[in-house]
């Protein structure tokens, strides 16, 4: 071990994310350390996973993480909008262990426990609209869509269910039906859950009608209408309509203003539900506690999980109570709304509430002020878009053609890792910014620094 990788260890101001002492790289990565997990996580392992680049994480603090070997980075994908609170959240680690000392686990679907009923009430009550809500919760963002399209095809009697384009709502069988963000989720597992239709998202970068927002009075919208409903399924036969209120795995992308009114405009027409899946764009990460707040709609059902537990695996329905009547028995979960994980989502909207919206706010507009002047420098960036913490930017390889720069987005993603910034892709060729919502303006501009170096690098 070198003498810094020794120090780090056992360097208690080094949780201290305002040290500074981030990003370093005191060994190339994978160093020894971390090679030694990756090959043993090689052999034993399911060949399903992905795993980005050879990150072997020892602890966190704030917007650092520290690898095995002693590196920092600076946190720029939060465990994929998850550490909503960032790493080690005093708050939310001691609410962790206050509850882990009392109990377990007891099982909400069939006893009580307080934890579980003000978590209910403290989302029912945080959930946009004026509408009395009920709440289900979950272990994941997978499970809240399969509980959701149960729910809906419950509550109406209808079986259609409309998704799109980009769209990514999970691995299980009915929220992997529902995703059509690439092929390769669904290769080799059919058949998926029938009566399922997708259509365009509101992704004005790449209009699938080839029109400009707003001479396009929202076509993609009324083509549902026209289209649809026209020729495919009878509005009458439709539970559903599941979308993402900014699209997360597809791209980062935030459809244009009037989007998603005119979605609600249109269920409600129909006799539709709307589900907004706020898994990834939820908890804080926009700027408002909902993206769907955004848009000053009320969804019928809003599904949450990711940032909801800072990394403890924890989601939930949200559902107005007209909708959630199904009977006792219709749904339940061993393990959804487990005691540590609701004392974990408790403090976690404590702090998020406090503190955290506003900062998301405040850290998006530097964010997206810094990105946007890198973009008058880099003709490879095709577009920027994002509200609060979660932008997006597409990266082409020609302004004009448009043409994905897949390779371009993999290689800057590599090359930030071996500088100490962590990134993710999404979409065909879009950079994911999603820090933690606890980021300041140091660390912002670090991962604005690094990205610009890393640019003229590939450029
Ligand atoms: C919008 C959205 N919905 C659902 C999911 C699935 O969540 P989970 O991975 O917790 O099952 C994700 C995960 O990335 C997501 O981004």
């Amino acid at each position: 071990m070198s003498r810094d990788t020794a120090t780090a260890a056992t360097d208690p101001a080094s949780h201290d994310p305002s040290t500074r002492s981030y990003p370093r790289i005191v060994v190339p990565p994978p160093g020894p350390r971390a090679r030694a997990v990756v090959d043993r996580d090689a052999t034993w392992t399911s060949t399903s996973y992905i795993k980005e680049y050879p990150l072997v994480v020892a602890r966190g603090a704030g917007a650092m993480i520290e690898d095995v070997d002693g590196n920092r980075y600076l946190d720029f994908m939060a465990g994929i909008a998850v550490a909503s609170t960032g790493y080690g959240h005093p708050a939310v680690v001691a609410a962790i262990k206050e509850a882990a000392d009392r109990f377990l686990h007891i099982c909400g679907s069939d006893f009580y426990y307080e934890g579980m009923a003000a978590l209910c009430e403290r989302l029912a009550k945080l959930a946009p609209g004026s509408d009395k809500k009920r709440v289900f919760l979950t272990n994941s963002g997978t499970e809240a869509v399969e509980g959701a399209i149960k729910l809906a095809r419950n509550s109406t009697g209808r079986a259609g269910l409309v998704a799109f384009k980009g769209a990514f709502h999970g691995r299980t069988y009915g929220a992997m039906s529902l995703t059509s963000s690439k092929a390769r989720q669904h290769a080799g597992f059919g058949p998926l859950l029938p009566e399922i239709y997708h259509v365009p998202f509101g992704y004005c970068y790449r209009c699938e009608f080839g029109k400009e927002y707003p001479s396009c009075e929202l076509f993609c919208v009324s083509a549902i209408e026209r289209d649809l409903f026209a020729r495919q399924i009878d509005p009458g036969d439709v539970a559903a309509i599941f979308v993402e209120p900014v699209q997360g795995e597809g791209g980062y992308v935030v459809p244009p203003d009037g989007y998603l009114a005119a979605l609600r405009a249109l269920c409600h027409k129909y006799g539709i539900l709307l589900v907004c899946d706020e898994i990834q764009c939820g908890i804080g990460r926009t700027g408002r506690m909902f993206a769907s707040e955004h848009a000053g709609i009320e969804p019928d059902i809003l599904l949450t999980a990711k940032g909801l537990g800072s990394g403890m695996p924890i989601g939930a329905i949200i559902a107005r109570e007209s909708v959630m009547r199904w009977k006792t028995g219709a749904h339940g979960s061993t393990f959804g709304g487990n005691p540590v994980c609701c004392a974990a989502a408790l403090a976690t909207l404590d702090v998020v509430e406090r503190e955290l919206v506003a900062n998301a706010r405040a850290m998006g507009e530097r964010l997206m002020a810094g990105v946007r002047r890198l973009a008058t420098r880099y003709r490879a960036i095709g577009d920027v878009r994002g509200l609060g913490l979660m932008i997006g930017v597409e990266f082409v390889q020609d302004q004009k053609t448009r043409e994905p720069a897949t390779d371009l987005v993999n290689a800057l993603v590599q090359r930030a890792f071996s500088r100490g910034l962590l990134l993710l892709g999404c979409g065909r060729s879009t950079l994911r910014l999603a820090p933690p919502l606890i980021v300041d303006a140091n660390d912002i501009d670090t991962g604005l620094a690094i990205i610009d170096e890393c640019l003229t690098a590939l450029a």
